[in-house]
């Protein structure tokens, strides 16, 4: 049986998502300014995509991106703006410091070493799964703890510290969407500040073939400043773990809700994930700010504007894709943004697959039958909502 969007029912179980609202600003203008916002969301998916690869949009706006709520709350002009270490996360940067910055850590994410952590992650799965008797919450018991293990063994932390990246995770996330907001700002500063103190006493043997091992190295050369270090780890704690987790939660419970769990066999698993992907990516939407005038859709964006690039809804594009809103376990499509487009492109997408893949290949070689016990829970979290409970009946 096939379904439409989740986000489309109605049925008193599923919270609204702002997908919902992506999805009719898509049908109705693909490039569409939002006066009250002010801000450009483009829904389309060949101008998200024209748009991601234009040098007329920089991907610097943590720093020069203002909206309204930043100018009514904040008081000054320059008033509380993301942290400084933010700012330097190379994906919020241009050419040529984005580049530099990416270019030393890439090599941790190449095809051999995602085979590598192959073994590490499948364990994982193993040791997460072989806990579970009749029924396990999806998020708690395999997706939240698998990508924080990985995060920490990517990085070089002691796998001890795991259980506290969903929160630094989190509490990071709120101050990119909500940094005018003083508490967001004191727990966002706070999980900086913790990230880079587990980041000054991880000890040299647990991060041999990791990125501290990279960046302290390029430290030592010359080649970054000491506060690089903290900043690329905490870059890649929110870049990969709340992305994979939700996704992993939002890929079971696609599946289950279009009732297509029997869809998944090991041999179908990669196929699945790409239409998973492109049918409801834990990335909604990636941001730029202009730095130049650009033309697109007979209008004109123009320097300083912030541009919404509406990745989830773009995915759905009913110009480029039939029956866009259905989750088709048989389609082949590997055009979708999930994982952005051009110079910033997920450096992690091969170890996202790895990680998704190996979870539901877990359940499925375990388990014959598996079903919702109980709707979703989701908490909204700063205009996300945000998965916390999935739980599975299992029956072997
Ligand atoms: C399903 C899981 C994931 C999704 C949907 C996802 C999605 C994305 C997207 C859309 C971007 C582009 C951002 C932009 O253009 O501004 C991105 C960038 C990035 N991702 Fe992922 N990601 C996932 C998992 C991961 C993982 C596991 C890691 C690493 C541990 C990772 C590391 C990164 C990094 C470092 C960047 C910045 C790349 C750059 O700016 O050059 N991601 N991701």
């Amino acid at each position: 049986m096939e379904l439409s969007c989740p986000y489309r029912q109605h049925d008193g179980l599923m919270p609204i998502d702002p997908c919902m609202d992506y999805l009719s600003i898509r049908d109705a203008e693909p490039v569409r300014r939002d006066d009250d916002l002010g801000v450009w969301i483009v829904t389309g998916l060949r101008q998200v995509t024209e748009l991601l690869r234009s040098p007329a949009l920089s991907s610097a706006w943590p720093e020069r991106g203002r909206t309204r709520l930043h100018d009514e709350q904040s008081g000054t002009a320059d008033g509380m703006r993301t942290a400084d270490i933010v700012r330097r996360w190379f994906m919020f940067n241009d050419a040529p410091r984005h580049q530099r910055l990416r270019s030393l850590i890439a090599p941790l994410f190449s095809a051999n070493r995602i085979a590598d952590l192959q073994p590490f992650v499948e364990e994982c799965v193993d040791v997460l799964l072989d806990a579970v008797t009749e029924q396990i919450d999806m998020m708690s018991e395999l997706a939240v703890p698998l990508a924080s293990r990985v995060v920490c063994r990517v990085i070089g932390l002691p796998q001890d510290v795991a259980p506290r990246i969903a929160v630094w995770a989190s509490d990071i996330a709120a101050l990119l969407v909500a940094d005018y907001l003083p508490e967001v700002v004191q727990r966002g500063t706070l999980a900086l500040e913790e990230i880079e103190q587990v980041v000054a006493a991880a000890p040299a043997s647990v991060s041999v073939g990791t990125a501290l091992e990279i960046l302290r190295g390029a430290h030592r050369d010359g080649r970054i400043e000491e506060q690089d270090i903290a900043a690329t780890a905490s870059l890649l704690v929110f870049a990969g773990f709340d992305t994979t987790s939700s996704f992993v939660g939002k890929a079971v419970r696609a599946l289950m809700h279009s009732g297509q769990w029997d869809a998944v066999t090991p041999e179908r698993i990669p196929t699945l994930v790409e239409e998973l992907l492109r049918f409801d990516t834990s990335v909604q939407q990636v941001a730029r700010v202009a730095v130049s005038e650009v033309d697109i859709e007979g209008h004109r964006i123009q320097p300083g504007d912030l541009v919404l690039l509406m990745l989830g809804a773009a995915n759905r594009d009913p110009e480029v894709l039939a029956n866009p809103d259905v989750l088709d376990a048989e389609r082949h499509n590997s055009r979708h943004l999930a994982f952005g487009y051009g110079a910033h492109y997920c450096l992690g997408s091969g170890l996202a697959r790895l990680e998704v893949g190996a979870a539901l290949n877990g359940l499925v070689r375990r388990w014959s039958r598996v079903e919702l016990a109980e709707p979703p829970v989701l908490r909204p979290h700063h205009g996300v909502a945000v998965m916390e409970h999935l739980r599975l009946n299992v029956h072997s």
